[in-house]
């Protein structure tokens, strides 16, 4: 069995939810205090021992490759006047790993997205991380995943409990419970009615496959709003392969929404150890003066 070593991320919707910002720019280039969201999602991946990245772009996605590239003019003007420091960030981030890209020419869903990236996998394991899901820097979830994976030969998707009021947004799950931790899938739902819900626990954008997904995926019909729906393809696989749930319920911060992403700034930068102090002092004073 071979390594997890490669990420797909798919990164070619029109980001509908976030208008009008990504009208003209991808909102995986939004910043979560100064980083694109994107690069958080990269950065995970690395620290999980992934070393090769494919990213799925669409249209009018151009800055996402240019954020993983190197600039030579601004590292030349960064050098000249010795910011040093800004030097060294801005080079790093071209050297996390090796990013590739390929556009989904029409958006198909999220399950088409990932059916693009057969080829650059082959024949190897990979994860699939969404953008809309940032995991804390101390998140062991990914590493937690490949290991579930190693150990079984067998996907693994990452499942967190939420309410019945938030289960609809989700692919749900039914689960057969294997320890603290650990389930066994028995069936997924892309997004049903709290009442249809198998469970509440709910499929939180990282996934752990091996390349029997794809052969799923091709025969997966438009479902949930018309598009291939990942979720469709999980159900699939289910009918002759072992599919595992890895329960996590910390450090993720959902950035799908405009409410959810301004919670997600805000306790990114509050963790911060250059920003956080003065920025939770400020939090405070506008709680006491403006928000009691
Ligand atoms: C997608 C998946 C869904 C999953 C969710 C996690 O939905 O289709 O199964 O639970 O991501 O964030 P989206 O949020 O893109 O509508």
């Amino acid at each position: 069995m071979s390594r997890v070593t490669k990420a797909v991320i798919p990164a070619a919707g029109l980001g509908t939810r976030f208008l009008p910002a990504t009208k003209a720019q991808p909102k995986e280039m939004l910043p979560l205090v100064d980083k694109p969201a994107i690069q958080y999602v990269v950065e995970e991946a690395v620290r999980a021992g992934i070393d090769d990245i494919l990213i799925i772009s669409g249209r009018g996605k151009r800055s996402l490759e240019d954020h993983f590239d190197r600039n030579v003019e601004l590292e030349h003007f960064l050098a000249e006047r010795g910011k040093d420091e800004a030097l060294a960030e801005v080079r790093s981030i071209a050297e996390l790993a090796e990013i590739h890209f390929v556009r989904q020419g029409e958006p198909l869903g999220l399950g088409h997205a990932v059916s693009i990236a057969r080829k650059h996998v082959g024949d190897n394991p990979f994860v699939v991380m969404l953008g809309d899901d940032i995991m804390d820097e101390r998140s062991t979830v990914l590493t937690d995943m490949i290991r579930v994976h190693d150990e079984r030969d067998a996907a693994v998707i990452a499942v967190s409990e939420v309410s019945s009021d938030e289960i609809s947004n989700y692919g749900s799950i039914d689960p057969e419970i294997i320890s603290d931790q650990l389930v066994r899938l028995r069936g997924i739902v892309e997004k049903p009615s709290a009442n249809d819900a198998p469970s509440n626990l709910a499929a939180m954008g990282r996934y752990v496959f091996t390349p029997e997904i794809f052969d799923a995926l091709d025969r997966v019909s438009p479902g949930v709003g018309g598009e291939i729906q990942l979720t469709d393809g999980i159900a699939l696989l289910l009918a002759d392969h072992d599919v595992f749930g890895w329960v996590f319920s910390h450090g993720r911060f959902d950035i799908g929404n405009k409410q959810d992403y301004l919670r997600a700034t805000v306790e990114l930068a509050i963790e911060r150890e250059d920003l956080g102090p003065e920025f939770r002092a400020f939090l405070i004073d506008l709680v006491d003066k403006r928000l009691r």
